[in-house]
């Protein structure tokens, strides 16, 4: 990677300037106006706290949602993200809303957080004149987002070309960093777990993994679909019957490397979905026309945990069951505190990973937690990154 960094410069060269931080402060938001998970603002305040101590005038943006642009909803707004911010920081965040021609002050060391930028008409298609008003605010723009930094939208990408200085901060630099260890020179065997409701969503980076790791372990809805393609009933359960071919294709992918799909042999099925549905443990030839699986079964799950234990590299992304629900939780704890315990170096992402790494409580054992979704994804099919792209042209 050649981009220039926030860290290189020094606190005397910050001092006064006026640094616009594209964060991804995108975080979960309940109907009750409460942040149910802050990680993305805590994995920010290193970049925003490091140009703030040196005086810099920090301008903070994100997006939140996906707001329709030039109609932000209040619910779209950044003003709860603005208080937590505050409280992290311990010092007060002015939200700056109708930012984008400027007009307001930042005193030196000061934090301004400017209102969500997909509210910005001409963000989301990239639009040249957006990318230069908004890099016209600052003198040094720093990409920070890695979590979009698979969208080539005004503020991660259109902007960076036009900024008297562009850089990325400490947590985009660190996400490259450790993504870039795990895999470029991934120690052997590499596991990659895959799960979600569905094949269609992952299948690009299913087909990716299918030719670059040794063990493809997939879960939930799109377990299912596998093992629809390998003819075994699934009842009622969720699945993709059309991606079957698609899941085929990746099985024989993956046997004529001499790696393998290993499926549920046993699962926990319900008759509906409800956190009160009785949960029964069935070998999966008993699965009947009316189950609904949502998790795998304690066989399956302690073989899975078996083999994790001699894999070097281990990638995880999607919870293998409906683990939100405590009858259907075992399989993600199981093969959760599998990961945690083996002694590969263990990298997860996406929101309902972390989701489940927090409710299991192994964060501190798992080597790196990206705070990215679909950037996380993306880079690990060995897709270029825009936002990514255009840093590294600037140097
Ligand atoms: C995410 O939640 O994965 C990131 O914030 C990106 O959000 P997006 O998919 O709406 O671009």
């Amino acid at each position: 990677m050649q981009f220039k960094k926030l860290t290189d410069f020094s606190a005397a060269q910050l001092l006064g300037q006026r640094v616009f931080i594209r964060a991804d402060l995108n975080v979960p938001i309940d109907d009750a106006g409460n942040i149910t998970d802050d990680t993305r603002i805590r994995a920010a305040l290193a970049g925003v706290r490091f140009a703030a101590k040196a005086g810099a005038r920090v301008m903070v943006t994100s997006h939140l949602g996906r707001p329709t642009e030039g109609e932000l909803r209040p619910v779209e707004s950044l003003a709860l993200v603005g208080e937590c911010l505050s409280k992290h920081l311990g010092q007060p965040v002015r939200l700056i809303k109708n930012w984008v021609a400027g007009g307001f002050d930042v005193a030196d060391g000061e934090i301004v957080l400017l209102e969500n930028c997909r509210g910005n008409v001409g963000e989301k298609t990239n639009a040249a004149a957006l990318a230069k008003t908004m890099a016209a605010l600052c003198d040094i723009y720093v990409n920070d987002a890695f979590g979009t930094a698979h969208r080539a939208e005004a503020s991660t990408e259109g902007i960076a070309h036009h900024a008297k200085i562009a850089c990325a901060g400490p947590l985009m630099a660190a996400e490259l960093d450790a993504l870039t260890t795990a895999l470029a020179n991934a120690k052997r065997p590499l596991v990659a777990i895959v799960a979600g409701s569905k094949v269609s969503t992952k299948l690009t980076i299913l087909d990716a993994l299918a030719e670059k790791v040794d063990l493809l372990i997939v879960g939930g809805g799109i377990a299912n679909t596998f093992l629809l393609a390998q003819g075994t009933p699934i009842g009622k359960s969720l699945a993709e019957p059309e991606l079957v071919g698609e899941a085929r294709t990746i099985i024989a992918k993956m046997q004529a490397r001499g790696a393998a799909v290993p499926l549920p042999t046993d699962v926990v099925c319900a008759k509906r979905f409800s956190p009160d549905a009785e949960a029964t443990i069935k070998p999966i030839a008993d699965v009947d026309a009316d189950d609904l699986i949502f998790d795998i079964g304690p066989e399956s799950a302690a073989a899975l945990a078996r083999t994790l234990q001699s894999a070097g590299t281990i990638v995880w992304n999607g919870p293998v069951g409906v683990f939100e629900f405590a009858a259907f939780s075992d399989g993600t704890r199981v093969l959760a505190e599998a990961i945690a315990g083996s002694s590969a170096y263990s990298i997860a992402g996406g929101g309902d990973t972390v989701a489940a790494i927090n409710a299991f409580g192994i964060a501190d054992r798992i080597d790196y937690i990206s705070t990215a979704g679909g950037a996380f994804l993306e880079f690990l099919e060995g897709k270029p990154l825009p936002a990514v792209a255009v840093l590294n042209v600037r140097g």
